[in-house]
């Protein structure tokens, strides 16, 4: 993206997207229950996910994203939100994630698996730098169905210009996914796709 894409892109996300991501982060809570320790949001663009998360947890945070342009959102938002104390960012790839093995409770990530390529590198590394019984919540959506189209309707109006698909994201299919997750040696996930879009839950077994 841009930088003047990185900007609308960061305040449709603080606007408009705010309620997906509030939602999602109530999935979160109550799918993996993980409510204290360290939470790594990847691919976390302007960290929108984990902030969300940040206000119904005691969470800590480490946003990774591999676009300087976003982390720099990231830095802001976090000082926006009064999170200094709670996060931290981190320039990279979640295929060579710069954490230390089994430091991680919770890796989050919304809207940017589609963007991975090494799909087996990258949930290698997700498994690597979890802690054991650490969970995963990865996927991607616009929330629920009427969180979707209060979306759309709003985006047609205010945003016509990323309204109606002329960005395209690519799309790996589910099957990838789990030959990817299972290619990493997880043996506890689920792949779902539903009408709150496409989310992987993932565990890493206790020893
Ligand atoms: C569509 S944005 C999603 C941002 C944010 N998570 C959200 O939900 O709005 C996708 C993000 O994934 C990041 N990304 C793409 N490939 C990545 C990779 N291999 N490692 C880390 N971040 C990546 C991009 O830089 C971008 O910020």
């Amino acid at each position: 993206m841009n930088a003047s894409d990185v900007n609308d892109y960061n305040s449709i996300a603080l606007g408009i997207n705010a309620p997906i991501y509030s939602f999602y982060a109530g999935r979160i809570l109550e799918k993996t229950g993980i409510a204290s320790g360290l939470c790594l949001d990847v691919g976390c663009g302007g960290g929108y996910l984990g902030l969300a998360l940040a206000r119904i947890t005691t969470l800590d945070f480490v946003f990774i994203d591999a676009s300087p342009e976003m982390l720099s959102c990231a830095t802001v938002n976090i000082a926006t939100h009064n999170l200094t104390t709670r996060a931290a960012t981190l320039l990279g790839q979640v295929q060579a994630i710069p954490l230390p093995d089994e430091s991680v409770d919770l890796v989050i990530s919304r809207g940017s698996i589609p963007f991975w390529d090494e799909l087996p590198t990258a949930f290698r590394e997700i498994k690597r730098v979890l802690k054991p019984g650490g969970c995963g919540y990865i996927g991607g959506g616009l929330g629920d169905p009427k969180l979707r189209a209060a979306h759309m309707e709003r985006m047609k109006k205010e945003h016509p210009e990323w309204h109606g698909g002329q960005r395209k994201i690519p799309r790996h299919d589910d099957r990838h996914y789990s030959d990817a997750l299972e290619s990493a040696g997880f043996d506890s996930f689920t792949v779902t796709r539903n009408d709150e879009g496409m989310w992987i839950e993932l565990l890493k077994a206790k020893m």
